[in-house]
């Protein structure tokens, strides 16, 4: 019910270490059989398969791929550059170009070089790891320069930090919970965006046209209950993970990447030292504390219907999220992610459906919203696990088969008439 603005782009996203195949000298590699995960081995065995994934893309009517280049592919040791590897991500930008695909780059989606650590031990914590990720940006950039418009520097930096350097559940492996407000806005924060500013001057030195974002994970967050405690902890929250990063680099943002997938009840702690004084009624700190203590400290699960990954699902929180952005920065917003995790299928056209119907909502309350990527393009590995299936395509496990999952050809319809 409703049309989308004139050239409004429609695509889907995926992230170099979840689908291309054998990225062993990812951090996450060692990471994978250290913690016992799954390992991601083939993945989607997308690398050698780009010629498919494209002839999938098309198929779908989608005018968008976003993708991330692999670091630790692209720099297999510490100042050592694969030319092969960086004309093959070239042709990859090209061929979308040629196919009519525009090809949006994210240049740090998680994954990092195992050596990177052993360079840097402090990870983020130090500037001296834009040593390395600078010279990596800007040989990427040379490379693929002329075929991409759009950047994105990081993927939900916030969500990575938070797993690398406090919860010790992503490379490298740090806990720390007192204190954490300083570690981020005193050490990780102004690194990341150093990190984006001298990214996006690179990237501004070598293709001038090019526009530059990066790809926030924006929770539509809401008090636990109406107590003013917690409405005053929901604002501490949102600030924190939402939009304090995204305040430091404003005035280097050509356009704000948004992956929405859940809304977030937020309680203020019932005990002393909580970090930040908040409990965010996540999914898998429920499941990290165990259902008793999270609720004893005061955590909250909203009780909407909820995907395979335990989110609860909330459409109309990505038109909100949308228009707070869009009225805290007045900056282009590109829907990065949104996606269901959903293995039986039947969820996944209403899921698309109403969340699209919420951003038109935003986009006729004057939101400016450039386009929509679906996450993700096929089945791929979820950080630890193939179980989750948020694929427009589901890919068999041993041939690597891609076939349209239930919900795709409605999002086929969607983009090819531009119209709800
Ligand atoms: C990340 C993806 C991830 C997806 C689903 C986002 O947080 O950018 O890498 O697969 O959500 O969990």
């Amino acid at each position: 019910m409703g049309r989308f603005p004139e050239g409004f782009l429609w695509g889907a996203s995926t992230a170099a270490y979840q689908v291309e195949g054998d990225n062993e000298r990812s951090a996450f590699a060692a990471w994978e059989r250290s913690e016992g995960w799954e390992p991601c081995g083939r993945a989607a065995d997308s690398w050698r398969l780009w010629p498919e994934d494209l002839r999938c893309l098309r198929a779908l009517n989608l005018g968008a791929y976003r993708f991330s280049v692999e670091w630790s592919r692209v720099a297999p040791a510490p100042g050592v550059y694969d030319d092969a590897v960086l004309a093959r991500y070239a042709k990859m930008a090209e061929d979308c170009v040629r196919a009519g695909v525009r090809p949006i780059v994210c240049l740090h989606h998680f994954s990092e070089p195992a050596w990177l650590f052993g360079e840097v031990a402090e990870g983020w914590r130090s500037a001296r790891v834009l040593e390395h990720f600078l010279p990596f940006v800007e040989r990427t950039v040379r490379a693929l320069g002329p075929a991409v418009r759009e950047w994105l520097t990081f993927n939900e930096p916030m969500v990575a930090l938070l797993a690398g350097y406090a919860m010790g559940r992503f490379p490298p492996g740090r806990r720390r919970w007192l204190g954490l407000s300083s570690l981020f806005e005193r050490e990780l924060l102004p690194n990341i965006a150093r990190a984006h500013r001298e990214a996006r001057a690179l990237i501004a030195r070598v293709s001038p046209l090019a526009r530059v974002g990066l790809a926030q994970n924006v929770a539509d967050v809401e008090p636990a209950t109406d107590s003013p405690q917690d409405a005053e902890a929901a604002r501490v929250f949102d600030r924190f993970m939402h939009t304090d990063l995204l305040a430091r680099v404003r005035g280097e943002l050509d356009f704000i990447g948004v992956n929405y997938y859940t809304r977030v009840l937020v309680a203020k702690a019932r005990v002393p030292f909580f970090p930040l004084g908040v409990v965010p009624g996540y999914a898998e700190l429920e499941s990290a504390m165990g259902t008793g203590l999270f609720r004893l400290v005061g955590g909250r699960r909203g009780s909407r219907p909820r995907s395979d990954m335990g989110w609860e699902i909330a459409p109309e929180g990505l038109g909100r999220v949308v228009g707070r952005l869009w009225k805290d920065f007045r900056l282009p917003l590109l829907v990065t992610e949104n996606g269901i995790a959903d293995a039986s299928g039947v969820a996944r056209k209403d899921y698309i459906h109403r969340h699209l119907e919420s951003l038109l909502g935003a986009i006729r309350d004057g939101a400016k919203v450039e386009g929509y990527l679906h996450w993700s393009l096929m089945d791929n590995y979820e950080w630890g696990s193939y179980g989750p299936k948020f694929g427009l395509y589901r890919v068999d496990r041993e041939s690597f088969v891609r076939t349209l999952a239930p919900g795709a050809e409605y999002y086929a319809r969607v983009a090819r008439s531009n119209s709800l």
